[in-house]
């Protein structure tokens, strides 16, 4: 496959786009709002494009154009305030959900945020942006894309460990940023979870194994 990464050089998308990049199977194009960034992904054998998540879905159409998957895992970060949450986590995911169906691409992958999906365990402290998610995630799940919605724990700066925990609603946990990249790369051509959405945190199971148990009957 062909993939757009959005959010190529957060902490997530830059381990992500090390495991596409060395990948036989996928080639990767990351998108960047800076000429050092470019420059940086283009040196490890991927293509670079600019485009910004303030700007027109059109534009975001045109830096996905020979894509045949995107992945979202961008975010507005928790220094800037919650007009950004609206801005990036919101109105930007919205926006290249609509692109990616402007563009013809058929499949999605978003990186959301643990229980997202349920009003009644988001972490109030930071309320406007559990809502962000939430209404994001709902717009991929009535899309005409084949999704794939990812809840991630508490991100974690460690070494990956390949065992995770995924389902449709976990305790809260923790999880590295490096596990949820290959989860994310496993995920991108697995069949059982098409059309999935689940909460993740490091766990005792193997990635594709743990993918697989979403396996509909
Ligand atoms: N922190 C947590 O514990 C936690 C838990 C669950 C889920 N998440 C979610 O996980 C995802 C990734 O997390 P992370 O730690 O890897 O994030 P990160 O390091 O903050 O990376 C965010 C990325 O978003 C990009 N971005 C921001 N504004 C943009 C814009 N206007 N246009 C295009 N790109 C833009 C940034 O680009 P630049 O490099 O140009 O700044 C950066 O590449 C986010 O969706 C986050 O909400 C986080």
């Amino acid at each position: 496959m062909k993939v757009l990464v959005i959010g190529a050089h957060g902490q997530i998308g830059q381990h992500l786009m090390r495991l596409l990049s060395e990948n036989q199977d996928h080639s990767v194009r990351a998108m960047v709002r800076k000429q050092e960034q470019a420059e940086y992904f283009e040196g490890i054998g991927a293509e670079a494009v600019f485009a910004d998540l303030e700007g027109k879905p059109e534009e975001l159409a045109k830096a996905m154009e020979g894509c045949d998957a995107v992945i979202f895992t961008a975010g507005s970060g928790g220094k800037t305030g919650y007009d950004k949450t609206l801005l990036i986590d919101l109105d930007g995911a919205v926006k290249s959900i609509e692109a990616a169906e402007q563009a013809g691409i058929r499949r999605f992958i978003m990186v959301s945020a643990f229980q997202a999906h349920k009003r009644e365990n988001w972490n109030q402290d930071i309320k406007p942006y559990y809502v962000a998610k939430h209404y994001a995630d709902k717009v991929l799940e009535q899309s005409n894309l084949t999704y794939t919605i990812i809840r991630p724990g508490g991100l974690l700066n460690e070494p990956g460990t390949g065992l995770i925990e995924a389902a449709e609603n976990l305790e809260r946990g923790t999880i590295s940023r490096d596990d949820v990249a290959s989860t994310i790369m496993a995920a991108l051509d697995e069949e059982a979870v098409y059309n999935a959405s689940f909460d993740l945190i490091n766990g005792g199971k193997a990635i594709k194994e743990a993918l697989q148990s979403f396996k509909k009957e």
